[in-house]
């Protein structure tokens, strides 16, 4: 797989040609032209060392001294819009970033098709969008919670790197939603910026929003597969509120994507590194059976069918991310012109209006599963859904293909969209990762094959013993193929003090 500058343009972000200079003269770097915002930059200042405290507090558990070899977004040209460096965490320029303005850019989609896009909020839907940007910001911090304490069993420094790069720029795509609500909503956007800051991922009193996010991330298994799943429904909804009438949200969420690539290529390489690591072994020992557990385990590698059950426990959490495949506050956000499709303004076949079209969703009706014709409008998750699921196929082809290569009769497979949903169309059904729908008691009887079990949680815990000299990597991950802008896989990516 290319290096993450050529994942970047794979993406097909397109950001724009303008260039636009970064104030770098002022606390917080930013392309937004703060300075001349007197109140704004006061309240942005007043949060920065709230930020701060968070970051000290609920960031990367140690290292907050070390030097990182990181990547900072400092400007928004795509030729050359980052810059890399050894800093130390807590002195990372989070900078508010925005996609240059399109000329004469219209609504896409809605019920407000093809008029000019707001750069105000729409008071009839200043509540409406509020939400979106709180649910979205929400994420940001909530994940590095969930990261926290990965740092510590690095299986090297290129991963360490890697993992506290993802943390800064979820960390900056908190900024860049609360330069929103602060810029555009008064005082409740500042009581919003502020609560983003309190919740807690697991917190039993005060949680954030959405599911997946209080989920702990234990290991570094579950933080690939984080980055590869749950990450890529970041992707999603990055990309469907790009297309949003609001300017300033689709500004700052076209530029979000440019980073947003990187985490996806932390977990599609790192799980394929696993992958690497789990035959190179395999084929060592003459062990060709993929389902030999207890010796493979015993190389220090993880088999392949607990790779399985881990991805299917990623997918099926992060799948209840896209809410009910059938809603109204959906359907509502698609109509305002919002929130639209992924590559909405591309789409072809119908109105962008969709008020009298249908789309396939997936419904359990009298113990079966069918697909029903259901107003598009009201389905506009479940397409986002169904788009998130072929767009999760790519890295999934790959891995089959070094596992293919390395001559191992396994693949890795999606399970049913209906497999361990809570949340939905499927949430209390017993769906099996083929598809069938089942009793409990069938269910019960073989959830340890679908899922990980607490004994293969143990194994996984026993592996996570730090690797932090330079070119050291651990025995379960391969080394990748090539290090970060241009450096060697040995090279100090953290200088550990
Ligand atoms: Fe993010
Ligand atoms: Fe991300």
């Amino acid at each position: 797989m290319a290096d993450p500058e050529t994942l970047i343009e794979d993406n097909a972000v397109v950001i724009g040609d303008g260039f636009i200079e970064v104030s770098y003269d002022d606390l917080i770097p930013n392309n937004v032209d703060l300075s001349s915002d007197r109140q704004l930059l006061r309240a942005l200042e007043k949060w920065q060392p709230e930020y701060i405290d968070w970051w000290k507090e609920m960031g990367p558990d140690g290292f907050q001294t070390s030097d990182v070899y990181l990547r900072t977004a400092v400007g928004v040209d795509p030729a050359g819009w980052a810059k890399f460096g050894h800093v130390k965490m807590p002195d990372y320029r989070w900078g508010i970033l925005l996609a240059p303005e399109v000329e004469g850019r219209t609504i896409p989609f809605g019920k407000h098709k093809g008029q000019p896009v707001w750069k105000e909020v729409p008071a009839e839907y200043r509540s409406l969008l509020r939400r979106l940007i709180v649910v979205q910001g929400d994420t940001e911090p909530a994940s590095v919670e969930q990261q926290r304490y990965l740092g510590k069993t690095a299986p090297s420094l290129y991963d360490m790197r890697n993992l506290f790069q993802v943390n800064v720029e979820e960390g900056r795509h908190l900024w860049a939603m609360v330069y929103l609500l602060v810029k555009h909503f008064g005082r409740d956007g500042r009581e919003e910026a502020q609560a983003l800051l309190e919740r807690r991922s697991g917190h039993e009193d005060n949680p954030r929003i959405l599911g997946a996010f209080n989920e702990a991330t234990p290991d570094w298994l579950s933080f690939f597969m984080f980055t590869y799943f749950t990450d890529r429904d970041g992707k999603m909804q990055l990309a469907s509120l790009a297309e949003s009438g609001f300017d300033p949200l689709s500004r700052s969420c076209r530029f979000m994507l440019t980073e947003e690539a990187h985490h996806m290529f932390v977990g599609e390489t790192g799980i394929g590194r696993t992958i690497e690591a789990t035959c190179a072994a395999m084929k060592q020992a003459g062990i060709t059976d993929p389902y030999d557990a207890t010796r493979i385990r015993a190389l220090g590698v993880i088999d392949l069918p607990l790779i399985q059950r881990k991805a299917n426990f990623h997918m099926s959490v992060t799948r209840d991310l896209f809410g009910s495949e059938i809603s109204g506050n959906a359907a509502a956000a698609f109509s305002a012109g919002l929130k639209g499709r992924f590559g909405e303004a591309r789409l072809e076949g119908d109105d962008h209006q969709l008020e009298n079209d249908t789309y396939a969703v997936t419904r359990v009706t009298d113990g079966k599963l069918v697909d029903e014709a259901t107003p598009a409008l009201r389905a506009i998750n479940a397409r986002l859904l169904d788009d998130y699921i072929t767009d999760c196929q790519t890295g999934i082809e790959r891995w089959n293909r070094a596992i293919a290569k390395a001559g191992l009769d396994f693949r890795l497979t999606q399970p049913h969209k209906g497999f361990n949903r809570r949340i939905g169309e499927f949430a209390g059904q017993f769906i099996t990762p083929e598809g069938d729908l089942v009793g409990e008691d069938v269910w019960s009887a073989r959830k340890d094959q679908f899922l990980p079990t607490a004994a293969d949680m143990a194994f996984i815990d026993s592996l996570m013993q730090p690797c932090h000299a330079p070119g050291e990597y651990a025995s379960w991950i391969a080394p990748p193929r090539s290090g970060i802008n241009h450096q060697p896989v040995d090279y100090e990516y953290v200088r550990i003090d």
